[in-house]
């Protein structure tokens, strides 16, 4: 399959996808308290996904058995939510959502802190977020995909962090997952040229101490190696000939100034 450029109509369906999606993450990281269990999360996250029109696109993908993944502290990405799984007090979780609207896709996640957190997990959290915003500023249609690669990593590397390397960003569309891939540290090849109407889900995987993961029993959970605890950051984004739409920031990260826009400036 081909890296594809989105038609207009496309675009229309993806935007609205993306706002629907980034609503959802921004209502249910409100909900978050301790004593949830991280079943109560994916029914909360389920039922907001539906009441939208859409379908979430991870239950049942390739057997995940949920609709949000769930995963908290050491856990990187893919926990499965549980009844037996409640936040605590300091702990941080990251939500990972897909929604599919009219056939299109949109994939996102946000890493939460649940009441008091330690400064190192706030800064995780935080330094995450800002190594998005380093690889996109590369997201522009005549860079070339790696750019975001390579600065995201220097990012992390910035912060001694380890980057993940054994999950990736993806294309996204009529497909969760749509080439290319989007890794998040520094490749030797340049990799594709961007083009206007391309759709990425960019989304760096950061943790506290060594990159290296690994898979629990389950079979989807992963985790840090060294137990340090690991942040995620995505969101599905648009190329243009100049700054990259991203389609599923939340409203709340526009009031903050986290991200202006396109246009919206006074
Ligand atoms: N954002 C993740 C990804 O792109 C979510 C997929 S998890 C699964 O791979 F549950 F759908 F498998
Ligand atoms: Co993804």
């Amino acid at each position: 399959m081909p890296v594809t450029i989105k038609s207009a109509r496309e675009i229309e369906l993806m935007r609205a996808a993306g706002r629907i999606l980034g609503k959802i993450h921004q209502d249910l990281g409100k909900e978050l308290k301790p004593g949830m269990t991280t079943l109560e999360i994916d029914r909360l996250g389920e039922e907001m996904i539906r009441s939208y029109g859409c379908i979430p696109s991870f239950k049942n993908y390739q057997g995940y058995p949920a609709s949000v993944c769930v995963s908290v502290n050491d856990e990187v990405v893919h926990g499965i939510p549980s009844d037996r799984r409640a936040l605590e007090e300091g702990d941080i979780v990251s939500l990972d959502m897909g929604v599919i609207y009219k056939g299109y896709h949109s994939d996102a996640a946000r890493t939460h802190g649940i009441g008091a957190i330690s400064k190192a997990a706030e800064e995780l959290i935080l330094r995450t977020r800002e190594c998005f915003f380093s690889g996109i500023r590369y997201a522009v249609a005549g860079c070339y995909l790696h750019q975001i690669s390579a600065a995201i990593h220097a990012c992390a590397d910035r912060y001694r962090y380890g980057v993940v390397r054994d999950l990736v960003g993806h294309g996204i569309g009529s497909h969760l997952h749509e080439p290319p891939q989007v890794p998040n540290f520094k490749k030797r090849s340049r990799g594709i040229r961007l083009r206007p109407g391309m759709t990425l889900a960019i989304e760096p995987m950061i943790n506290e101490g060594s990159g290296s993961v690994e898979w629990l029993e389950d079979g989807w959970t992963v985790v840090t190696r060294d137990g340090k605890w690991s942040a995620h950051y995505e969101n599905t984004i648009l190329i243009t000939k100049g700054e990259p739409e991203i389609l599923s920031i939340t409203e709340d990260e526009i009031t903050e100034g986290i991200w202006i826009p396109k246009g919206a400036a006074e």
